[in-house]
């Protein structure tokens, strides 16, 4: 909803004083919910206001218009509202008037967030953007280490920089002394979660991070982003995924098969999340091929072969599925690389054994929804049309079978559940 306080205020043409900006500024700095600043301003309201304030600020007289800044630049609380409202319209608001004096303001204002100890501001790279916008290379450069200290998404900073040619060989060394703040800033990817509150689990997160980079000369900033959806986050760490995801996913898997990626590390932590108690996934799995093509076919005999030992593989997509790089090893879940898994600490419910198979062959790799076939909760998920059509080909072949071997047509095939809903789940 608008604010109907904009909504009466402004009139486009209409000449506004000083004063009434300022209140203007005041009123949308007010709409600031949290600590991450006007984020939290409504969409509606921030892009109807700044749809106006270019055509205010054009309307006002040059005196107004001064008048306006330095009040603005001088209040603390709006200064960060007015900056980010002349941030689109900036080119104009130097032209006409302020051109020299405006750059150099704005520019020593976003220099004291950085310098002093005490401004906290909520988004570094908001800041640096600025600062790159206005020419500061030389500061950032000569800042770059106390930027390195502070700001609170150290990787999202350090591809900031990066992509902005600026040198970051000073900065990676000072990020990765804060490990714990990268693995916070990685997993808070997946909405809602943070894990900054659960110290125990945030420290052995990072401890096992640590034990896969490590070997491989690695750090926390060669963590490379690869997928994002709304339940997960996965990064490479050279050889090895890492994955975050929320606690909606499955963790238990009924048993093994040779079709499952065989994680190093799979755990459902417990969180506090936001002050409520909550579960982050975690997962350390080999790193596949995603990039070579996978046929129908071949997808269908993962689902068989997934099938054959009583389970449903309930999330059957393309886009979870990978070639093996290496041979799909039974690992403790211990990066030292104990080969006989305890199954239980991955989540595999029962104990059995299942082939090795060999890199260049098809895994699942996200194992958030195996289910057993006669799980009630099967019913619930629902099949996509995909699955739809390998259950009906699996059951047909299944009696097919049946009649070859045993010669009379009338076996019933065994089926996973018949009550499975026809809504076709995303
Ligand atoms: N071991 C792996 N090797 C390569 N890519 C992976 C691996 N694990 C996950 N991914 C990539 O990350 C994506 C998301 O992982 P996935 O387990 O499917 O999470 P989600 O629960 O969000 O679907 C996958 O679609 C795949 O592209
Ligand atoms: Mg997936």
């Amino acid at each position: 909803m608008i604010n109907p306080f904009f909504k009466s205020k402004v009139n486009n043409g209409r000449s506004f004083s000083s004063q009434e900006v300022l209140a203007m500024i005041e009123q949308l700095a007010n709409e600031v919910a949290g600590k991450n600043g006007f984020l939290h301003i409504s969409k509606d309201t921030n892009a109807f206001f700044r749809e106006h304030f270019a055509s205010i600020i054009s309307a006002m007289p040059d005196m107004e218009l001064h008048t306006l800044f330095y009040s603005a630049t001088k209040n603390n609380k709006l200064i960060e509202t007015f900056y980010s409202l002349l941030y689109d319209i900036s080119e104009t608001f130097e032209r006409r008037i302020l051109a020299p004096s405006f750059r150099v303001e704005r520019a020593a204002y976003y220099k004291r967030l950085i310098t002093d100890k005490n401004a906290k501001p909520s988004d570094f790279d908001r800041i640096i953007i600025h600062l790159i916008d206005l020419g500061q290379i030389g500061f950032i450069n000569a800042h770059i280490q106390s930027i390195a200290e502070q700001t609170s998404t150290p990787i999202r900073t350090m591809n900031l920089l990066r992509n902005n040619g600026i040198d970051i060989s000073k900065y990676i060394p000072i990020i990765n002394e804060r490990k714990l703040d990268i693995i916070c800033e990685l997993s808070s990817q997946i909405p809602d979660i943070d894990v900054s509150e659960s110290r125990d689990s945030l420290e052995t997160i990072t401890m096992l991070v640590d034990e896969v980079l490590k070997p491989q000369k690695l750090q926390f900033s060669d963590l490379q982003f690869i997928s994002k959806g709304g339940y997960s986050c996965a990064f490479i760490a050279g050889d090895k995924v890492i994955k975050f995801g929320l606690p909606q996913a499955k963790y238990s898997i009924p048993r093994n098969s040779k079709r499952f990626i065989q994680p190093l590390v799979r755990h459902h932590f417990d969180i506090i999340s936001q002050g409520k108690p909550s579960k982050l996934s975690f997962e350390i799995t080999e790193l596949c091929d995603t990039q070579t093509e996978v046929s129908k076919e071949e997808l269908y005999q993962i689902y068989k072969d997934v099938r054959d030992q009583g389970m449903v593989w309930g999330d059957c997509h393309y886009v979870n599925v990978g070639r093996l790089k290496k041979d799909n090893i039974v690992h403790h879940p211990s990066i030292k690389g104990v080969k006989k898994a305890h199954h239980t600490n991955v989540g595999i419910e029962e104990a059995n054994d299942v082939e090795v198979l060999p890199a260049g062959e098809l895994v699942i790799l996200d194992l958030d929804f195996i289910f057993d076939e006669s799980d009630p909760k099967l019913a619930q998920a629902g099949l996509t049309s995909i699955e739809k059509e390998f259950e009906e080909r699996y059951r047909r072949e299944k009696v097919r079978k049946a009649i070859d071997i045993e010669k009379t047509p009338e076996i019933e095939p065994e089926t996973p559940n018949q009550n499975i809903s026809g809504d076709e789940r995303e």
